[in-house]
Parts: structure tokens; C-alpha cells; sequence
């Protein structure tokens, strides 16, 4: 069985071919050792020069998988020219720009005899950048960042999920690269699940092994949002540890700011407007900021708008709060205190004024 087809055919459908060639030259070598050289022959000359161009050593890469439920435990994110911009709070900013300077200067530090290794953790509710963090801190520094997949690594078949840890660790020393632990605590709460507590405290005593091993020489970086989960043991093995915060006012500025910067928008222009948008967007992930302002602009777009309007926000964030279960009375209500005329709302929903008034008149 050749596995590599599968991944072959998954590059094509995803037309990444990146994967397709590398994954190709894999199957042409093992076909040659297999006795098959005219059908590697034909392989290598179907990618012929491309091959050379397109595909780089840590391009090529096989990533473990999981025997049971054959999921892949691990993405490779090779750093590019991506430029998404990811809006911090200054001291996370800090933390995140000393923890990548540390990473550059590790050679000079280690003249010193300075060998901390570098361990991050970053903890902080769902969609506030942790994952974005890591990728940042990737392109900054340029290594791959190896992503293992917690979920698929925490097997369900007793005995494999150790085995899962080692696999990971092996390909992550294979070359210089970060590796990232993403949905860290999945290896905490298999503690309710199926695990013996001797099979599991085996699994987090190999686990903590191989992450001494491998921090010695390597990055590590682990995202958790539940940070209460995870024991002393696990905390102590890190050295900067980051709390990925919502943003405040002037984050949540910048954020829009950045969201909106392929589209016109008048929002900031008007202080009033601008500060009633940040103060019904407090509380949310930038993630969910991001979501609001899209489906606004989205919306913006096809309706042929040139700008975006303080009331496609507003309908934004009234959707998101009620998860499109909108009640067109405590819309318009909501609308109106938050300084939309009658007629402007009007206009916006196709209903009479008088509809707008009866909705008004009612609360
Ligand atoms: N601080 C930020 N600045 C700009 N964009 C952000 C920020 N945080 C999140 N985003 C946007 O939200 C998306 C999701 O964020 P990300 O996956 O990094 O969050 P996370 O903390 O890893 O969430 P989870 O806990 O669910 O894994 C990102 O792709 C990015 O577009
Ligand atoms: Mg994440």
C-alpha cells in the first residue's frame, strides 16, 4: 500500500502542489526500491523541474498519523510572506517580542552560559490570538512551526496516545523547527475519560520527558484554554508563560481599524459612533470582532454601499448577541438608543415609519 497516493490525491483536491510534488518524489523512491524504475522514471519525470523549485527539504514533509484512527497528528505551517496583523495589548506584546528575540540571540545568550530553554505557554479564552501567536512568532523567526493536534493525538485506543506523544517529538527533532502544542489540555481531561490513572500518569510522565529532551535544543510552545486543568508539574516546565487577554478600548480600536482596512468606512470620523461601537464590543474574542465587522462589510458589499455604516454594525452586533434570532421590535429599539433615526432604520429594513413608531411605542 502506497499511503503516499492518498496524500497525493488530498494536495490535488486542495490544489496545493507543494504536497502533490513532494509527496510524488517519496512515491517515485519507494517504486525504485520496490523494483518498479520505469513507473518512478515516469513520476519524477511528470514533476520534472517543478519538482526542483517548488519543493524545499522542510517542504518535504511525511507528518506522523494516528495508527487507529489514521487522522494526521500534526500540520506544518512553513512560515511564507503572510502579513496578518494581530492586535496585542503592549505588555503580551512585549512578552511575545522578548520570547522571539531570545529565540534570534540563542547562540550569543548561550556564549554566556545562559541555556534557558524557550517555553512559552499561552492561556487565555477561545479566538483572542493564541494560535496566531504562534504563528507570528514563526514568521518572525522563520522555522516551521510544527502544529501537533492534541484532539487526534490523545487516542482512544489505550497505549497509543504515549506512542502518539513519542512520534510527534521525533519528527519535531528532526529539523530546526518549533513545536507547538495546540488544545494543550486534551491531554488533561483525558483524566475523565477512559484512562486508568496509572495509564495516564505514564502518558504525562512521557510526555513531560520528552518535553525536557526536546526543549534543551528546541522551541516549544503550548496553547491551552483551560489553564486550570493542567497541573504544577506541566506549569513548571515553562518559562514565559502568557495570558492572552480580551482587548480593551484601544485594542479594540486598533482591531478595527485593521478589519476594516480593504474598506471605506466613515465610523471614524464620528467619536460618538466609534465609541458606542468599542463599548457594545467589549467582552467579545477578536476573533468574533473579526466575524461582526466581515458579516457587516459582506453585507455592505452587496448592497452596494460605498462605505461601511455605523447602523451595519450596530445590525452586526445585535445578530451576534442574539445569534440571528432577531426580533425586529427590540432591533429597532436597540437601534434607535444607540442614535439611528426612524427613517434611517426605515430605509434599512424596507418598513413603513409607522411600523418603526408602533416598534418604538411599545417599550
Ligand atoms: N489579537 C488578534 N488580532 C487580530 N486578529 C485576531 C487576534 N486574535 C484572533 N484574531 C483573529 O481570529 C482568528 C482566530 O484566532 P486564533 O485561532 O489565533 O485564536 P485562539 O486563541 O488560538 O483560539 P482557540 O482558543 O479557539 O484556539 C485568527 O485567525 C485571527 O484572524
Ligand atoms: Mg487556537
Amino acid at each position: 500500500m502506497y499511503s503516499e497516493i492518498i496524500k497525493i490525491i488530498e494536495g490535488g483536491l486542495k490544489k496545493d502542489t507543494k504536497k502533490v510534488f513532494g509527496y510524488a518524489k517519496m512515491l517515485a523512491e519507494k517504486l525504485k526500491k520496490d523494483g518498479e524504475a520505469k513507473l518512478a522514471e515516469t513520476i519524477l519525470a511528470i514533476i520534472g523541474k517543478g519538482y526542483a523549485s517548488t519543493v524545499t527539504m522542510d517542504q518535504l514533509l511525511t507528518t506522523p498519523v494516528d495508527h487507529e484512527s489514521r487522522l494526521d497528528i500534526a500540520d506544518v505551517f512553513v512560515p511564507g510572506n503572510e502579513n496578518e496583523e494581530i492586535i496585542l495589548t503592549k505588555p503580551v506584546e512585549q512578552k511575545v517580542f522578548d520570547f522571539v528575540n531570545t529565540i534570534k540571540h540563542k547562540k550569543e545568550l548561550r556564549g554566556y552560559g545562559l541555556t534557558t530553554p524557550s517555553t512559552l505557554l499561552l492561556y487565555g479564552l477561545p479566538g483572542g490570538g493564541k494560535t496566531s501567536i504562534a504563528k507570528k512568532i514563526s514568521i518572525e523567526t522563520g522555522l516551521p512551526l510544527v502544529i501537533a493536534r492534541f484532539d487526534a493525538i490523545v487516542s482512544s485506543l489505550l497505549g497509543n496516545t504515549a506512542k502518539n506523544i513519542r512520534k510527534i517529538f521525533e519528527f519535531a527533532d528532526q529539523k530546526p523547527c518549533i513545536l507547538f502544542l495546540d488544545e494543550f489540555d486534551a491531554i488533561a481531561k483525558a483524566r475523565d475519560d477512559q484512562y486508568e490513572l496509572g495509564e495516564l500518569k505514564r502518558v504525562i510522565n512521557s510526555l513531560l520527558q520528552n518535553m525536557d529532551q526536546f526543549s534543551q535544543e528546541n522551541i516549544l510552545i503550548a496553547a491551552t484554554n483551560h489553564q486550570e486543568l493542567l497541573d504544577r508539574a506541566i506549569w513548571r516546565r515553562f518559562n514565559t508563560v502568557i495570558e492572552v487577554a480580551y482587548p480593551g478600548e484601544n485594542e479594540i480600536k486598533a482591531l478595527l481599524y485593521s478589519f476594516t482596512e480593504t474598506y471605506k468606512t466613515k465610523i471614524f470620523n464620528d467619536p460618538k459612533q466609534l465609541e458606542a461601537v468599542v463599548k457594545l464590543l467589549q467582552g467579545k474574542s477578536p476573533s468574533d470582532i473579526k466575524n461582526i465587522v466581515h458579516n457587516a462589510i459582506a453585507y455592505s458589499v452587496i448592497n452596494n454601499k460605498k462605505f461601511l455604516e455605523y447602523i451595519d454594525l450596530l445590525n452586526g452586533i445585535y445578530q451576534f448577541d442574539h445569534h440571528g434570532a432577531i426580533s425586529m421590535e427590540e432591533l429597532t429599539n436597540f437601534l434607535n438608543q444607540h442614535g439611528i433615526t426612524q427613517s434611517e432604520i426605515a430605509e434599512r429594513y424596507e418598513i413603513s415609519i409607522r411600523q418603526v413608531r408602533n416598534f418604538l411605542n411599545k417599550q
